[in-house]
């Protein structure tokens, strides 16, 4: 029986390196199979996605996914227009939709929400993001996407800048990386710096530095990972106008770095990468975007697989 099928995927925390590269190793696969070979995979399954926070590409390319494989999707993408308008709650609804799918992807706005939604589903839960906590799903398409474009992950130099208190995927990324061998350079306005409660965890997986200076290692730099002002998590919009805008990613800062390195951002982007940017052959994240599909894909055919695809 493969290890995937039927299981959650609540916390990259659950991953070890190993069952990191199954997944890549399926993913490749995924990528390798024509469409009718496939469009086997999931045929005749349903998977069911439950957003409470707004997403273009994480949906989406669940839904893309489920159809490459041979599934198809149904959901609630906009909460108003759903039971959760009138007062149902969490669990009544995930019970529900569980009933009418055989995976379900859930996105929510409180850390703990897919760990409290697994214990109520009838059907395995894919965390698409609780609240500041994790995204793992965007974690394991960044790994992949850094294995693809840089041939390898371990002994690369990674940056990881923005919001790094509130971004919810780059605390994924962090507990992803610590199963390679990568020094990581953390670049964030003082307020913005990784939560102090999951520094200390992952202390014990990863060598790290911290600063606000951009400039500081970016020449060194394989890999720098752009994230976004998570405006909508701040307590209080002063603090926000405070940090808006601390770091833009232009062609000056590019010029800087190493020839081959790569930028990546979970998008969407507001103003931190600049557009002229877009047209290098340094700039991944469109490709990321598209990775991500793949990944996905050969996630849902590994859960909803006993023996994997
Ligand atoms: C991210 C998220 O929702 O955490 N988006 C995504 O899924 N690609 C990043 C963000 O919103 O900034």
């Amino acid at each position: 029986m493969n290890e995937f099928y039927q299981k959650d995927i609540i916390s990259i925390k659950e991953f070890d390196r190993e069952k990191l590269e199954k997944i890549f190793a399926s993913t490749d696969k995924i990528m390798q199979l024509n469409s009718t070979e496939r469009r086997k995979i999931c045929k005749g399954n349903t998977l069911a996605y439950l957003f409470y926070e707004p997403s273009t590409r994480t949906r989406l390319s669940f839904d893309s996914a489920m159809a490459s494989v041979g599934g198809n999707s149904l959901g609630i993408s906009d909460i108003t227009s759903s039971s959760a308008q009138k007062g149902e709650s969490l669990a009544d609804t995930v019970r529900i939709m569980s009933i009418y799918s055989d995976v379900l992807v859930l996105r929510h706005t409180l850390d703990g929400s897919s760990k409290f939604a697994a214990e109520v589903s009838e059907k395995p839960i894919i965390n698409a993001g609780s609240g500041t906590e994790e995204h793992p799903t965007q974690a394991i398409q960044d790994l992949f996407t850094i294995k693809k474009e840089k041939k390898k992950i371990d002994g690369l130099k990674i940056g990881i800048i923005g919001d790094l208190k509130y971004g919810r995927t780059v605390y994924s990324l962090l507990h992803g990386l610590g199963n390679y061998d990568v020094d990581v350079h953390l670049i964030s306005p003082e307020s913005l710096r990784v939560r102090s409660d999951s520094i200390y965890e992952i202390k014990k997986k990863l060598s790290y530095t911290e600063s606000t200076d951009i400039e500081e290692y970016i020449d060194e730099l394989d890999v720098l990972y752009v994230t976004r002002i998570q405006k909508e998590r701040f307590p209080d919009e002063e603090e926000y106008l405070k940090v808006k805008g601390s770091y833009v990613v232009g062609l000056d800062l590019l010029k800087q770095m190493k020839d081959d390195s790569i930028i990546l951002h979970p998008l969407p982007r507001l103003d931190e990468i600049s557009t002229d940017i877009d047209n290098t052959k340094n700039a991944k994240y469109f490709e990321q975007a598209e990775y991500g599909k793949h990944v996905r894909a050969a996630l849902l055919g590994l859960i909803l697989n006993e023996n994997g695809f």
